[in-house]
């Protein structure tokens, strides 16, 4: 048996809803794109078990101590954790599916030294995770788009023009869930352009912003049309991507925003951002479940994009569309 390592690290990087948040928890598709920025996690034995240099208290870490516990059932000797994130936490960049995705990167790294990533388990293993730290209910975008890396499509039903990897389910408090998994290779034309996103400042709760559209929805059911018209703006900025459009991937993304913001889901520092990087962008609009949180920008001019939502009062990171998922860090 392979000794294990001195220390093993794992990265898994944050990501962007481009099109179909909301519409997603109505069945519609979703397309995310993974990011550059994310989490890094290294483990190494020790005497006492610390994460980030003081004691570990498992009941407030529940996403490590399920994949320690539950996933790994790990009765090894005590870890040195450490973790690193360049992704602002609680804004819609999936900080959390992240870090469950390198922690079990490097978990697994740790146990079986050498032995190949399956990127898809990972994925699974990190939506237990969510699900578990979040009640029962989370949708598998945040840790396939992580584990996977590049453009994931998550739709109740396969979507045309994307290629199928895998099924999740999840048993949930209103019942059983299911949904499609799909990637969609991005053509080269797009590495022309970047994402800038722009932090509010202010955090957003995924499930206040979730219950509101619901509330929305039951007391104005013609509402109801605006998801249909996401889905149908998700499948049209689907196709140009593919086709490697800028422009109309531009204008899908405003169309979105448009509908997003009929939904009662923008915030007035979302579109002061999104009205700063318009000028200097092929689209933007809300990422996320909105109420604060980011805000992404399609551009060819990343650097002035950036110093706009600066000057706009938000924090700006860059990224290209689609960057590569969970991987292994040599030491
Ligand atoms: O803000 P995020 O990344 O948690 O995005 C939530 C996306 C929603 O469609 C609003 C909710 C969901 O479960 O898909």
């Amino acid at each position: 048996m392979a000794l294990p390592r001195v220390m093993a690290s794992g990265f898994a990087p944050g990501k962007c809803i481009l099109f179909g948040e909301h519409a997603v928890v109505y069945g519609h598709p979703a397309v995310a794109v993974a990011i550059e920025s994310g989490v890094r996690v290294s483990v190494e034995q020790s005497n006492e078990w610390t994460l980030e240099g003081v004691a570990f208290e498992p009941s407030r870490h529940p996403h490590i101590s399920h994949i320690l516990d539950t996933v790994f059932e790990y009765d090894g000797s005590p870890l040195k954790m450490e973790v690193e994130s360049s992704l602002f936490s609680a804004a819609g960049l999936g900080s959390s599916a992240a870090l469950s995705n390198a922690i079990g990167a490097a978990l697994q790294d740790h146990i079986n030294p050498g032995q190949k990533l399956d990127p898809v388990a990972l994925a699974r293993m990190g939506h237990s995770a969510e699900a578990m730290a979040q009640k029962g209910r989370a949708s598998p975008t945040d840790t396939a788009t992580s584990a996977l890396g590049g453009c994931i499509v998550v739709s109740g039903n396969q979507v045309e023009g994307t290629r199928h990897v895998f099924d999740a389910k999840l048993e949930t408090p209103e019942g059983l869930r299911k949904w499609s998994i799909n990637a969609v290779d991005l053509p080269d034309s797009l590495d022309d352009a970047c994402l800038v996103i722009g932090f509010t400042g202010e955090m957003s709760s995924t499930g206040k912003m979730v219950a509101g559209v619901a509330k929305l929805l039951e007391e104005q059911p013609e509402m109801e049309g605006e998801m249909d018209a996401i889905g149908r703006i998700t499948r049209a900025g689907l196709t140009a991507m593919s086709a490697g459009n800028l422009e109309a991937v531009g204008m899908a993304m405003d169309a979105c925003h448009e509908r997003l913001r009929m939904l009662g889901v923008s915030s007035p520092s979302l579109e002061t951002l999104i009205e700063a990087a318009r000028p200097h962008s092929f689209g933007a609009k809300l990422t996320g479940s909105g109420g604060g949180g980011c805000m992404i920008a399609l551009t060819r001019d990343p650097r002035r994009v950036a110093e706009a939502i600066e000057v706009a009062g938000g924090s700006p990171l860059i990224s290209r569309l689609g960057a590569p998922g969970v991987r292994l860090l040599e030491d």
